[in-house]
């Protein structure tokens, strides 16, 4: 039975106040399912990162909610927020933001650090989630050693760590050729499917879209299901 793990009602996003405010996203509503890739596609500037960043609870709507597992975070202070970040989100951006000075496998332990979950049992789960992507051989390697493919890969599985229920990816093929690009697209969604989880994936990129369950069109900040 598919569960709704995201619902947006009304959500507007406005910038700055007075003469110089621009709403960047107008009423947008839309529903996620659990086991749902989604992809957002539309013209630059039309307001995709800004909806991104706020289901992902970096940024605040000005009005409208967002309901996470059926908790309105639109009413939530900073503390409670960030908490929702860490149990509920992995974030893809798309350049991967490793930490320059940390290991592959350090990159993934940071998440666990922070969450303080058992260290053995997340140790064990990092190696894991890289031996998965064909990673094993890559665990003590720092950044500027890896292929920009091994870097989204690297950046999929910190997503990952805190066991998510949403993924959101920024544009995360835009630093690939098209053969990493569509294995980091078909990882998202084998991610998604056997572990019944949800993405959400903003794209320019048309030729991974088939991997998609649906596309919301984005344009002059209202959504259009084509
Ligand atoms: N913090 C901010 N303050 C003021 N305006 C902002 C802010 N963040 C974004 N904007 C404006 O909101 C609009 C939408 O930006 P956004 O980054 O969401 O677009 P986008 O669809 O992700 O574009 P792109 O495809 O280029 O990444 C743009 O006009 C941008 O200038
Ligand atoms: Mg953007």
């Amino acid at each position: 039975m598919s569960k709704e793990i995201l619902t947006l009602k009304n959500v507007s996003k406005t910038f700055g106040d007075g003469d110089t405010s621009t709403t960047v996203l107008k009423n947008i509503s839309f529903a996620l399912q659990q086991g749902e890739f989604i992809a957002i596609v539309g013209p630059s500037g039309s307001g995709k990162s800004t909806l991104l960043s706020i289901i992902g609870a970096l940024l605040t709507s000005s009005s409208g909610n967002v309901v996470i597992n059926s908790k309105n975070i639109s009413t939530y202070r900073p503390k409670q927020l960030s908490s929702v970040r860490l149990e509920n989100i992995g974030f893809i951006f798309q350049s991967a933001h490793l930490v320059p000075y940390l290991t592959v496998k350090d990159q993934l332990m940071l998440i666990s650090d922070i969450s303080k979950k058992n260290k053995k049992e997340n140790s064990k789960r990092a190696t894991d989630f890289l031996q998965h992507l064909g990673l094993s051989h890559r665990l003590q390697t720092y950044p500027n050693k890896l292929s920009g493919g091994e870097k989204q890969r690297v950046a999929i599985a910190r997503a990952l760590m805190n066991d998510p229920d949403i993924i959101l990816a920024d544009e995360p093929t835009a630093s690939l050729d098209s053969a990493r690009g569509k294995q980091v697209v078909e990882l998202i969604s084998h991610e998604v499917k056997s572990r019944n989880k949800a993405a959400i994936m903003v794209t320019h990129d048309e030729r991974v879209l088939h991997v998609c369950d649906r596309v919301l069109h984005i344009e002059d900040g209202k959504i259009i299901e084509k």
